[in-house]
């Protein structure tokens, strides 16, 4: 069996809660109780749950932004938490990350020139002005930018477009997994699919895996070959997205799906599922 791009291992995440008085012991909120999920390369997971379920801790835990109270992630192999500074930064150029607001995480006073150099300007040594255009160009090609957009501002663009400019920047680093917090939710349904449509194009293109964080089973179902379903912290259920979806064992799923509209469950089929 080929090793896992992602193993996230019975990882607790807590928070400190704020103490009532300088007297009183201090108290934790457990978010994560002991999680784990696994990625092939190449592979997508899905993860599904309610707001307020763990979902952006557990992305974040795997961005390497906030380190677990215990448990692993390895990432290529490595455990992410366990490297020194040179190491992570190597290793993060293989994973990177899009979140739900596009216009809240691209810096409205940078070019998007800029903005999409950005991680190959703090994760690359030795990359020339010339070599960094050249990888700009290319990205803003393969999210269906045309090259002027690099000297625009992120003002300029729709909410589609920053996402796709999020999309590149994303990329620039060629990485191998990236972590999607809610991509889509944000957009107009119309959008969305675009949207959608494209990252499974760079997927094919590029190799990519996805661990895809939404609340919205629809768009789960169109983009992920796994689901890992999400309640309280703790996964209750994990499996090919089209069984868990259409045969849920543990009454939480269950619950989920039946809250979905019903004219629209089960109405999308990914291309892997169909063939
Ligand atoms: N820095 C923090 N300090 C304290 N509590 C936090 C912190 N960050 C998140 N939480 C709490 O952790 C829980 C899980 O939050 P999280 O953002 O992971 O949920 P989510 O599943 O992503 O929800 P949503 O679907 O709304 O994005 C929430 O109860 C939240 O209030
Ligand atoms: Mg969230």
């Amino acid at each position: 069996m080929t090793q896992p791009l992602l193993k996230v291992t019975d990882v607790v995440r807590e928070y400190r809660l704020p103490r009532p008085s300088i007297f009183s012991k201090q108290e934790w909120l457990r978010i994560l109780h002991g999680v784990s999920i696994e990625i092939a390369p190449g592979e997508s997971l899905g993860i599904v749950g309610e707001s307020g379920s763990g979902k952006s801790t557990l992305a974040r835990a795997v961005m390497g932004l906030e380190r677990p109270q215990s448990g692993q992630i390895m990432i290529g192999g490595k455990d992410i938490y366990a490297l020194d500074r040179t190491s992570l930064r190597d290793a993060r150029k293989g994973f990177q990350a899009i979140f739900q607001d596009p216009y809240g995480s691209l810096d409205p006073r940078h070019t998007v020139r800029t903005i999409i150099s950005e991680p190959v300007v703090s994760l690359e040594r030795g990359v020339s002005a010339a070599e960094r255009n050249r990888r700009v160009a290319e990205v803003l090609d393969a999210v269906g930018l045309p090259a002027a957009s690099a000297d625009k501002y992120p003002h300029e663009f729709s909410g589609g477009q920053r996402q796709r400019v999020a999309i590149a920047r994303a990329l620039i680093t060629r990485p191998s997994l990236i972590v999607a917090d809610e991509p889509v939710s944000a957009l107009d349904v119309s959008i969305q699919a675009q949207v959608l449509n494209l990252m499974m194009d760079l997927q094919e293109k590029f190799g990519l895996s996805y661990l895809f964080i939404s609340h919205d089973l629809g768009v789960v179902r169109a983009i992920t070959d796994r689901v890992a379903v999400i309640h309280l912290g703790r996964f209750v259920e994990q499996g090919p997205t089209g069984e868990v979806f259409d045969n849920p064992q543990d009454p939480y799923t269950q619950a989920l799906v039946a809250a979905v509209p019903k004219p629209f469950s089960g109405r999308r089929k990914s291309k892997r599922q169909q063939n």
